[in-house]
C-alpha cells in the first residue's frame, strides 16, 4: 500500500507521462496540508461535533470556539482531502471520517490520530535529528501523561485491528495459563489472548510512566481480572519463570542489537519446556534495494523516536536461533503491511 500522485484526467495523466510533474512539490505540499488537517481537526473536536448532524461553519465554530473564518477553511480543506462532506453550505463528516476519525464510532481511530500528531511534531525537527543524531527518546526522556496518554491509547486502537487474527494464528496448548507481555504498554494484545483462551491471565511488564496508562485502558475493556502490570525496565528487570507465553511485540524496533539478542535469551529462559515466544515487528524489508512507504515510515519513525530501528527479518530470526529455541516460523499478518511474526518453541 502506498500514498501516490495520481492524475485526475488525461491531461494530466500526459504530463506526468512526459515528466514534467514536479512530483515531490505535490507530495510535499498536499501530503503536509492532508495530515495537518486531519491531525488539527481531530485535536479540536471536529469530526466529533459533526458526528451528531451537519453544521455550518459558523454554528462549528461557536460550538469549538475556534475562529470562524478560520474554522470554515479547515473544514474546506478537509472536503478536500475527504474528510468532510459539504451541501449547501454545510458540513458533515464523510463515510470515512464518520467511521475512522470520529471518536464514538466502533473504529474510530480518533486516539491514534492523536498519537500520530505527536509523531508529527517530532517530524518537523527531522532535519536537526538527523543533523545531530539527537532523538525524541519517548520512552526515556522526561514526558509525561502527555505523551504517555496519547501513545498508549494510539497504540491500543491500532492494535484492535490485527489481534483477532494474532490472538487466533498463534497457537498455545489447551492448558495455557501465564503469558508475559514485554513492553506490552496499552495490553490490548494481553486482553485479545485471553479473550481467546478463557483459562489465559496476563501480565504486561513496562516502563513505570506506561503502568497507570496501560491499566487505565485495560480497567476501561472490563479486562483488570485478567491482564495485570508490573513496572520495570524490560532489560534490567526479572522476567520470571515458567510462562506458557512470552510476547514481544513493537518492542525489538526500540533497542540495540545486543539488547534485542539479550531479550530473546531472557525470554528462553523466562518460558516453561514447550512455551512459546512470540515476536510481533516492522521490518526493514527491501526488494534489490528498493524500501517501500510503509518500511520507510518504520525506518524513520524508530530512529526518531527511539535511536533504533526498524530490523530485517533474517536478523531478529537469528536472535531466536541463537537463544536456543526451536521450531522458529515466520509469517507476515494480513493487517500490517510491513509487520513480520516470529514464533518459536523454547
Ligand atoms: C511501540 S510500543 C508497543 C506497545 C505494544 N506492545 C504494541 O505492540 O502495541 C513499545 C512499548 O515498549 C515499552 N518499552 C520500551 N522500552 C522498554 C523497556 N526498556 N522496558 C520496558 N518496556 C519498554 C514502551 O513503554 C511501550 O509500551
Amino acid at each position: 500500500m502506498r500514498l501516490d500522485v495520481v492524475p485526475d484526467n488525461v491531461l494530466e495523466r500526459l504530463v506526468m507521462l512526459m515528466g514534467i510533474v514536479p512530483t515531490p512539490m505535490v507530495q510535499v505540499s498536499w501530503g503536509m496540508a492532508g495530515a495537518s488537517t486531519i491531525i488539527a481537526g481531530s485535536r479540536l473536536g471536529v469530526f466529533e461535533a459533526l458526528a451528531d448532524g451537519e453544521l455550518s461553519a459558523l454554528d462549528l465554530a461557536a460550538r469549538l470556539d475556534t475562529h470562524p473564518l478560520a474554522t470554515e477553511t479547515l473544514l474546506n480543506a478537509l472536503c478536500g482531502f475527504g474528510c468532510v462532506d459539504r451541501r449547501d453550505g454545510r458540513y458533515r463528516n464523510s463515510a470515512l471520517a464518520a467511521k475512522w476519525l470520529a471518536p464514538g464510532s466502533k473504529d474510530s481511530l480518533h486516539d491514534a490520530v492523536l498519537l500520530l500528531g505527536l509523531l508529527q511534531d517530532g517530524f518537523a525537527d527531522l532535519d536537526q535529528v538527523v543533523r545531530t543524531g539527537k532523538i525524541l527518546d519517548w520512552h526515556h526522556g522526561d514526558h509525561g501523561p502527555e505523551l504517555w496518554g496519547p501513545y498508549l491509547r494510539g497504540l491500543g486502537k491500532l492494535a484492535k485491528l490485527p489481534a483477532g487474527e494474532l490472538a487466533r494464528r498463534v497457537k498455545l496448548g489447551p492448558g495455557a495459563r501465564r503469558l508475559l507481555d514485554v513492553g506490552g504498554g496499552h495490553g490490548q494484545w494481553s486482553a485479545a489472548f485471553c479473550a481467546r483462551y478463557p483459562e489465559l491471565c496476563a501480565e504486561v511488564l513496562d516502563l513505570p510512566p506506561a503502568v497507570p496508562v496501560g491499566e487505565a485502558i485495560v480497567a476501561q475493556a472490563g479486562m483488570a481480572d485478567r491482564v495485570r502490570y508490573r513496572a520495570g525496565d524490560l532489560r534490567t528487570a526479572g522476567w520470571g519463570e515458567g510462562w506458557d507465553c512470552v510476547l514481544i511485540f513493537n518492542v525489538i524496533h526500540n533497542l540495540s542489537p545486543e539488547e534485542c539478542q539479550a531479550a530473546a535469551q531472557r525470554a528462553r529462559t523466562a518460558l516453561k519446556p514447550g512455551g512459546r515466544l512470540v515476536i510481533l515487528e516492522a521490518e526493514h524489508r527491501h526488494v534489490r534495494d528498493r524500501i517501500n512507504q510503509a518500511g520507510a515510515f518504520a525506518e524513520i519513525m524508530c530512529f526518531m523516536t527511539s535511536g533504533t530501528r526498524a530490523y530485517p527479518e533474517a536478523t531478529m530470526r537469528g536472535w531466536v536461533e541463537a537463544a536456543g529455541f526451536s521450531g522458529i516460523k515466520t509469517w507476515r499478518p494480513r493487517f500490517g503491511p510491513y509487520m513480520v511474526v516470529i514464533e518459536a518453541t523454547a
